[in-house]
């Protein structure tokens, strides 16, 4: 359903997993956008109601910070890949820097602008709130201590940077599910070998997210004013990672029995393989719900029958 007024939104990371879903919903919705990048050559052919602008993140403003101007909201996505590569120190300093220093230059722009746009959604993780067990959390919940949940509070408190001129949301997003990117397809040759199954207990929280709800969720808060501040974008049953994998073992018709052992995946991965598998958030989305959100995938095996629909 198209939004009454069209609006010039601005997409930092524009380009990525869910930055393109994005882009593409609210061109769909008839939005203009501008998606700022790094890369030297943009998509050919471009998408509709799309334009790139070549900029460099790199804690000041630019050129680029031109594209602001008459902006209605600006989106920000940009960073470093938390799980392309291992963990080497020089590897978080840079998955800590690229979120900083992106955030720092779009904030910059939002000062220098001569109208400020309305609204600065930008991106931070449900690793906010650390390893939790099966404590509840809401958007109230106090942070974690570990190298993600240090990574979001700073990364917060650099888009907090523009509270006083714009309407400032921290998207916490939680592990967002669609075939083509994020956590799931990394998930899926083991199922595929028949040999899936939970990783380490299984008893750890994910707190997980259907793509398309993730993508109404961040373009809802575009245009929600009541909408400020932190803002869980997960679904609203988050599940234990033993339920998930039944359930996709389920979705995929392959067994799920397997566990993967801890020191296996440590050995494989490093200190990711505790942040990313082995850590426990059972996260709710309150504010979104309270403030009427409505989700469309909220049990997990409506979501996966979505993404991997039987022929
Ligand atoms: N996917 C998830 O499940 C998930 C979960 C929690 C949080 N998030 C957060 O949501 C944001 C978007 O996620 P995503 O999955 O769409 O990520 P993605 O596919 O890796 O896209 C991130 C975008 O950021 C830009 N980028 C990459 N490296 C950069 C660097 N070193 N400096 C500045 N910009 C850089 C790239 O755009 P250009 O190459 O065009 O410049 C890229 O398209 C990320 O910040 C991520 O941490 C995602």
């Amino acid at each position: 359903m198209p939004y009454a007024v069209p609006m010039r939104i601005v997409i930092a990371g524009g380009s990525g997993f869910l930055g393109a879903s994005l882009a593409a919903h609210l061109a769909a919705n008839h939005h203009d956008l501008v998606i700022l990048t790094r890369q030297p050559h943009p998509p050919d052919p471009r998408p509709p109601r799309t334009t790139y602008e070549p900029w460099d993140p790199n804690g000041h403003s630019g050129r680029w910070a031109k594209a602001l101007d008459n902006t209605d909201a600006v989106v920000n996505l940009a960073g470093e890949s938390i799980a392309a590569k291992r963990w080497s120190t020089a590897q978080k300093q840079k998955i800590r820097e690229s979120r900083l220093l992106a955030t720092r230059s779009l904030t910059t722009a939002v000062r220098e602008a001569a109208k400020p746009p309305r609204a600065f959604i930008s991106g931070s993780a449900i690793g906010y709130y650390g390893d939790r067990g099966d404590e509840t959390l809401t958007e109230v919940s106090a942070p974690g201590t570990d190298f993600l949940a240090e990574v979001c509070k700073d990364w917060e408190a650099a888009a907090n940077a523009a509270g006083d001129l714009t309407r400032v949301v921290l998207l916490r997003t939680g592990i967002v599910l669609h075939r083509t990117g994020g956590a799931l397809p990394k998930m899926l040759p083991p199922f595929y070998l028949f040999a899936g199954g939970p990783v380490g207990s299984g008893r750890q929280y994910q707190s997980w997210i259907h793509r398309d709800d993730w993508v109404r969720m961040v373009a809802w808060s575009v245009t929600s004013d009541p909408a400020r501040g932190p803002l869980n974008v997960t679904g609203p049953r988050p599940i234990t990672n033993k339920e998930f994998s039944t359930a996709l073992g389920h979705a995929l018709r392959r067994p799920s029995v397997m566990p993967a052992p801890p020191f296996a995946l440590r050995l494989a991965l490093g200190e990711m393989a505790d942040a990313l598998l082995l850590s426990s958030q059972r996260v709710l989305p309150v504010r979104a719900t309270d403030l009427g959100f409505a989700f469309r995938f909220a049990n997990i095996d409506e979501a996966l029958a979505d993404i991997f629909p039987t022929r």
